[in-house]
């Protein structure tokens, strides 16, 4: 059984937590209450095999903590997410790339498993950050891309299946 630390990061609001909430608990929270640390743990079972994974939901505002490139060391995947909404939080989503590849190893490790969210799919009319702006982004990174709800729950449990999937690769 593999047991995987995966970490959630970017701008504060832009559904991170409700992201996982929605795929460990399969509820959505319109309030905001806005996260200082949370861990979560959820057991998946994919192409036959289990998994365990411990999900660590971050603080968008505390961006550049020490305690964040702790959780980049031992983190095994990474979902970085944005809001489709918001041109500053696609931004954003770039430093905290960054910032992982800067921490990680690349020439012991490879590249890490990183899937990449534009979140809020739901508020089209919103919409600011077009799809094919976020699929260009991976394309660069050579990673996933997603477009989510966690309010509808469209393609939420497919970040963590397919990060799960990278990993699982390595
Ligand atoms: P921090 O913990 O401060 O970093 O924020 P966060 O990224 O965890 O955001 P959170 O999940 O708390 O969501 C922020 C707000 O956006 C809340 O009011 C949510 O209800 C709303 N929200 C989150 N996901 C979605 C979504 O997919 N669609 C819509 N319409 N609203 C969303
Ligand atoms: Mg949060």
């Amino acid at each position: 059984m593999g047991d995987y630390k995966i970490c959630i990061f970017g701008s504060g609001g832009v559904g991170k937590s409700c992201l996982v909430i929605q795929f460990v608990q399969g509820v959505f929270t319109p309030k905001y209450d806005p996260t200082i640390e949370d861990v979560y743990t959820k057991t998946l079972e994919i192409d036959e095999k289990q998994y365990s994974l411990e999900i660590l939901d971050t603080a968008g505002s505390d961006e550049f903590s020490s305690m964040r490139d702790l959780y980049v060391n031992s983190g095994h995947g990474f979902v970085l997410v944005y809001s489709i909404t918001s041109q500053a939080t696609f931004n954003d989503v770039q430093r905290h790339y960054s910032r992982i590849i800067d921490i990680k190893d690349i020439d012991t490790h490879g590249r890490p498993a990183i899937v990449l969210v534009g979140n809020k799919c739901d508020s089209e009319n919103e919409r600011v950050v077009s799809r094919e702006t976020g699929q260009e982004l991976a394309r660069k990174w050579n990673c996933a891309f997603l477009e989510t709800s966690a309010k509808d729950r469209t393609n939420v449990s497919e970040v963590f299946y397919d990060l799960v999937r990278q990993i699982a690769r390595k």
